[in-house]
């Protein structure tokens, strides 16, 4: 690992002893931010977060300051009308179950407390008196994790009444979700948490002005709110030190797949992957073939898009997206229609069938897939794959049906003579296509050795 290129500071705490405690979060500037926001006015610390650039962690790259801003305030003096009157929460969308996304589970797991003391400063700025931290269901050792955290801020007097003395106060609620991928859109998870099917809801009205109860509800990503404390330390200008101008500050780059070192990499945005891959020891077993830059909804890239800076605009440009920098990498023994295949299968499976596009098209394409990867497929069935997701992309009610068609747009589009190599040729299933091309992989176990 070179200095060049790591900038730990969300992780900087993770190999520390006991890194999850009270005490070892205290010793090591821990609640020293909340002493800093707690003395601030709640607009300085949104003002604050804007002039950090800070962009949403949870996939769409949302501003974090704007999104605070959006929040209705009632005038100083007058009576608060219309949403302002109502509550107004935090929501910390924990439910991370993009594929190949797996930042936010070790930041709760090893630094609980940066979680909570962002939780906390965050509610100040937008007048939250209530959080709610909803974790993935299925990752009961975080949930855990973090309610313990959360008992202990309690004993301190981080959370309940009068803060530090500050007449602030807040409570926190550790929520276990309801296992579905929708669950993290965020109006299917303030569905969830209202104890309904996790279902994405019309937008607008948007969570700001009509979100948990119909209430103003800011939702933020882990990563996101992990942030918070360490520009309130820094400030904006450290912040902005680091990353690109329009995506600045340090990202935690998840790497996964066909590589010697897999693992959790915290450097600036804007890295490459080139540069990622020689921290990472490099490609495992093969030559890079094909890679997704922020978990499988992003459209699939090649190995001769190694060096566009991994940030908003550079994955953009390269007709992909950052998402969650859930980068996975895979060598040349792997067929893309197999891996398209077991996205598109996990896509149908996690649909919610609220609309048609995303329920008819994301089984129709698993339908096609499948008989292709048995070899049962024809050359028009490519095309009847881009006019089905053609039919999908932009089409859906939230965004999980155009997830669902990036790998296979992409796919074909660098790799169409593997899906047509498919067609041409009737070998028993399992068996390589054309030897030396690249392997059928029958199982995920095989495929990922
Ligand atoms: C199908 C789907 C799943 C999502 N899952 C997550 C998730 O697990 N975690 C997350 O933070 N955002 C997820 N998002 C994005 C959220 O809707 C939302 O943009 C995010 O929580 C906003 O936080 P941020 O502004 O801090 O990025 C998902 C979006 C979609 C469409
Ligand atoms: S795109 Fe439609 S069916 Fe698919 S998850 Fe979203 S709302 Fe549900």
């Amino acid at each position: 690992m070179t200095e060049r290129t790591l900038t730990p500071v969300l992780t900087r705490r993770w190999c520390s002893p006991k890194s999850w405690t009270l005490d070892t979060y205290t010793q090591l500037e821990g609640y020293t931010a909340l002493r800093t926001a707690l003395a601030a006015h709640p607009d300085q610390l949104i003002q604050l977060l804007k002039d950090s650039g800070l962009r949403g962690r949870g996939g769409a790259g949302f501003p974090t300051g704007m999104k605070w801003g959006f929040i209705p305030q009632a005038k100083p003096g007058e009576q608060p009308t219309g949403p302002a009157a109502k509550p107004t929460y935090l929501v910390v969308n924990a439910d991370e179950g993009e594929p190949g996304t797996c930042k936010d589970v070790p930041l709760m797991m090893a630094d609980p407390h940066s979680l909570i003391e962002g939780c906390i400063i965050t509610s100040y700025a937008i007048r939250a008196h209530q959080c709610f931290i909803y974790v993935r269901g299925e990752m009961l050792h975080c949930i855990r994790r973090v309610r313990s955290a959360v008992n202990e801020a309690y004993a301190a007097g981080y959370l309940g009444r009068n803060i530090l003395g500050s007449g602030f106060d807040l409570d926190i609620v550790v929520h276990a979700g309801a296992g579905a991928y929708e669950a993290g859109e965020e109006t299917a998870l303030l569905n969830s948490l209202e104890g309904r099917r996790a279902e994405p809801r019309l937008k607008p009205p948007f969570p700001a002005t009509s979100g948990l109860y119909s209430a103003p509800t800011v939702v933020n990503n882990v990563e996101t709110i992990c942030s918070v404390s360490y520009i309130v330390n820094g400030g904006s200008d450290w912040f902005r030190a680091m990353g690109t101008e329009k995506s600045p500050g340090p990202k935690i780059y998840s790497i996964s797949g066909h590589v010697r070192q897999p693992g959790q990499y915290e450097a600036p945005m804007g890295i490459t992957l080139r540069e990622l891959l020689d921290m990472a020891g490099g490609m495992k077993g093969g030559p890079l073939k094909f890679w997704t830059p922020g978990g499988s909804s992003t459209p699939l890239l090649t190995a001769q898009h190694q060096d566009i800076p991994l940030d908003f605009e550079g994955a953009a440009e390269a007709g992909s997206m950052l998402g969650t920098t859930a980068i996975m990498v895979f060598n040349n023994t792997v067929s893309v229609p197999w891996a398209v295949m077991k996205w598109t299968e996990f896509y149908k499976h996690e649909s919610c069938g609220k609309c048609t596009p995303c329920r008819e098209g994301t089984y129709w394409l698993t339908q096609i897939l499948q008989r292709m990867v048995r070899r049962e497929g024809t050359p028009a069935d490519v095309e009847t794959m881009l006019d089905v997701c053609d039919n999908i992309l932009g089409r859906s009610f939230c965004a999980l049906g155009d997830g669902a068609a990036s790998p296979i747009m992409s796919g074909i589009k660098y790799f169409r003579q593997e899906f047509l190599d498919l067609c041409t040729e009737q070998p028993e299933y399992g068996r390589p296509a054309q030897q030396g091309k690249w392997a059928q992989k029958t199982t995920i176990a095989e495929a990922a050795r």
